[in-house]
């Protein structure tokens, strides 16, 4: 199995004979592919690659077949959904085929879909515009079908390959959120009613899973929808139960209600199910019968609607609690989804919104290691560029050396990337099927990429360091360290600045910037006299930084904002910070045992100390601030500060907290306490608070706090 995911050459319309064989064989093998990866993700429950790799080639058939149909053979993965099923559970035929559902991607495509709507249902646009949608989240779990007999749950099928399922009843009943009775009222129970859905994992349970799992030394799930199949279709029941998987209900299936036609069994006396018609009532139905429907499921009038609906849900997919991979958006009438009717695989009156795909294959071109400012070396992975989680991703660490053996990815595999949402992109594992020949794992290199040093991993560390202290790799890191945003903020002075400084010989170390002059720069490539004066400038303005930001400057290890934070609090200027001896540092709030060592041993350090010196040499502020002597009122509070306050500036506001013994952290969590709101606040961290019930205070409310410890009433 070597196919290459992407879409192969255009295909035109008439294709010369050599063309044509070659558009045959494309085909073939694209099938091929397409049955294997079916087999992989229905059978095995491990699909190898991502979805969306998935979907590009039967797009890629699809699209061949519909320029070429004389390529379209008899029993194309392009007209089936699903795979055919296993002897490992009872087959169970479907009396209403299960089937796929039509995609879009974006606003355009969704509009296409709405002509096509009002096309085929002959109605003026003026009457397509007042269309009704019941808008769904697309679960990313399994779809099961779940038949009630008078009330009672008899069977439960997987989807299959969407003509015959699998028997999966006994599992099915160990879910906790399904109910083995319908709780209607006897006068609304069906005779027979079949009720669809998709069984999931939450995500916590999904870790939670994965965690057990580690622990008993078992294979981990590559995300909840495989941990949701292989749970499901487990031999023994038992297992099922104890793997807390939920249903979300979305359909009902019942005499009255065949979108394909065929009648199953006439309804029974007060029905409610016959009376159904609208999928906004019949997910009423579903709720009032004691089934988990999903909340955000919304019922809007137009197509503006329906994509102010995707987009926003598409906004917060990653807040759900659960995996979604788009919106269902479905005809709210019944009546219409009659007219409109199906294709050979999906239904003409629901179409699936796709989010932009988190998970991507792409060729792994090589594993290099980059060497940060202590000096750790770092493999990372050089990708072919691939479009993922909305952005291009070249780049991706890889951790450490323990990590490239434990995914085995090897210079030359087809790799699955994952980028979901805000997270930094990750490679998931090789895809092994796509493995070429000869493929080799990668091995550590023993020297240092950037001065040829040795490169050493200490027994029991899981990190590999270049030891040489004069590296140039390091000391570039460690000066753009210092002029980074936490630390010194020098506007201007990147990594790439800074090796030029270093290379054309301006600058040694850090403690250079403040000898530098307009002149030293002038004539440098990309520096005028203008630029030239802005460095300089911004390095003076950085020489009255508060003490905490030349703490994390010094670099020194676990020394970050917060703990540079708590120094400075405790000590007020560096020279008592310097003078403190370990149990001095260890008595401070904040400030363990681990810290307080690392920050006695960095001053005791002859080499450091002299470059403390030629800051102090150079005009660096090392802080005035006398120690808080407030009383303590906001000891183990948390106040968060956003927006623009009236009377004093965000650092100002901080400070009188953590000068009282409280923290204010950047961002809002359940622990924290109250939130102080001035005016533009950030979004996220308002409606964070508010999500959480914090307390929302305005400017009075914090000169209430300051004053008493106290939330006002
Ligand atoms: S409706 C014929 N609603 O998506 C109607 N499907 O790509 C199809 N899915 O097989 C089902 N969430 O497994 C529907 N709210 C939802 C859904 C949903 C997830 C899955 C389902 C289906 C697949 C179609």
């Amino acid at each position: 199995m070597k196919t290459a995911a992407s879409p192969g050459a255009a295909a035109g319309r008439r294709a010369s004979p050599g063309a044509a064989a070659g558009l045959q064989a494309r085909a073939a093998e694209l099938r091929e592919a397409i049955s294997y990866h079916n087999d992989r993700y229905y059978n095995a429950a491990e699909p190898e690659i991502p979805d969306a790799d998935y979907d590009a080639l039967v797009d890629e058939l699809r699209a061949l077949e519909a320029e070429h149909p004389e390529l379209a053979v008899a029993g194309s993965p392009t007209e089936q959904v699903g795979a055919p099923i296993t002897t490992l559970f009872a087959p169970a035929a479907h009396k209403v085929p299960m089937m796929s559902l039509d995609k879009v991607v974006n606003m355009d495509e969704l509009l296409a879909w709405g002509r096509r709507l009002e096309r085929l249902l002959e109605m003026a646009p003026e009457d397509a515009a007042a269309l009704r949608f019941v808008c769904e989240p697309k679960i990313d779990g399994l779809s099961i079908s779940i038949t009630y007999e008078h009330g009672e749950l008899v069977r439960a099928a997987t989807r299959g390959d969407g003509r015959v399922g699998e028997d999966v009843t006994q599992n099915v009943r160990t879910i906790g959120e399904v109910p083995a009775r319908l709780e209607l009222p006897p006068g609304e129970i069906p005779t027979e009613i079949e009720v669809r859905g998709e069984v999931y994992l939450p995500l916590a349970a999904f870790e939670e899973l994965n965690a057990r799992q580690q622990a008993a030394g078992l294979r981990l799930f590559a995300n909840p929808r495989n941990a949701a199949a292989g749970s499901l279709r487990q031999r023994d029941p038992s297992i099922t139960a104890s793997r807390a998987l939920g249903l979300w209900a979305y359909q009902v299936v019942s005499a009255d209600v065949l979108a394909q036609g065929t009648r199953v069994e006439a309804a029974g006396e007060g029905d409610a199910a016959a009376e159904l018609t609208n999928q906004s009532g019949s997910l009423e139905l579903l709720r009032r019968a004691g089934f988990p429907v999903n909340g955000e499921t919304a019922l809007v009038t137009g197509l503006d609607a329906v994509y102010a609906y995707c987009a926003d849900l598409q906004e917060r997919r990653h807040s759900l609690g659960y995996e979604i991979d788009g919106a269902v958006v479905k005809l709210d009438d019944i009546s219409l989804h009659r007219s409109l009717g199906a294709t050979s695989h999906a239904p003409r009156w629901a179409v699936a919104y796709k989010f932009p795909p988190e998970e991507r294959t792409t060729l792994l071109e090589d594993i290099l290691v980059s060497i940060g400012r202590t000096g750790r070396a770092t493999p990372f992975a050089r990708l072919r560029p691939v479009r993922v989680g909305g952005s291009t991703v070249s780049l991706a660490s890889l951790h450490n050396e323990d990590q490239v053996a434990l995914k085995d990815v090897r210079p030359g595999d087809t790799v699955i990337v994952r980028k979901a949402g805000d997270v930094i992109p990750e490679v998931v594992g090789p895809v092994l099927s796509m493995r070429p020949e000869g493929v080799l794992p990668w091995r550590f290199p023993s020297e240092c990429p950037l001065c040829g040093g040795q490169l050493v991993r200490l027994e029991g560390e899981a990190d590999t360091y270049c030891v040489n202290f004069d590296c140039p790799g390091q000391k570039v890191q460690r000066v753009a360290h210092f002029a980074s945003r936490s630390a010194m903020d020098i506007e201007g002075l990147g990594e790439q600045r800074v090796a030029q400084l270093i290379d054309a010989g301006v600058i040694g170390d850090a403690a250079d910037f403040y000898d530098v002059r307009a002149d030293d720069l002038y004539g440098l490539e990309g520096f005028g006299e203008i630029s030239a004066r802005n460095l300089v400038a911004a390095i003076d303005a950085s020489r009255k930084r508060p003490l905490p930001n030349l703490l994390v400057a010094l670099g020194i290890r676990h020394v970050g904002s917060t703990v540079a934070q708590a120094l400075a609090d405790g000590f007020g200027d560096l020279d008592h910070i310097m003078a403190a001896s370990e149990e001095e540092l260890a008595s401070v709030e904040g400030i363990g045992p681990v810290i307080a060592a690392s920050v006695a041993h960095f001053f005791a350090s002859g080499a450091n100390l002299a470059f403390v010196e030629r800051l102090r040499g150079g005009g660096v502020s090392f802080g005035t601030r006398a120690v808080s002597e407030l009383p303590r009122l906001l000891e183990g509070k948390s106040v968060v500060v956003t927006g623009t306050l009236a009377g004093w500036s965000r650092e100002e506001a901080e400070a009188a907290i953590t000068g009282r013994g409280g923290k204010s952290p950047g961002s809002v969590s359940a622990r924290t306490t109250a939130v102080v709101v001035g005016s533009s606040p950030g979004g996220a961290k308002l409606a964070r608070a508010k999500e959480l019930g914090v307390p929302i205070l305005d400017e009075a409310g914090l000169a209430k706090l300051l004053e008493t410890g106290e939330l006002p009433g």
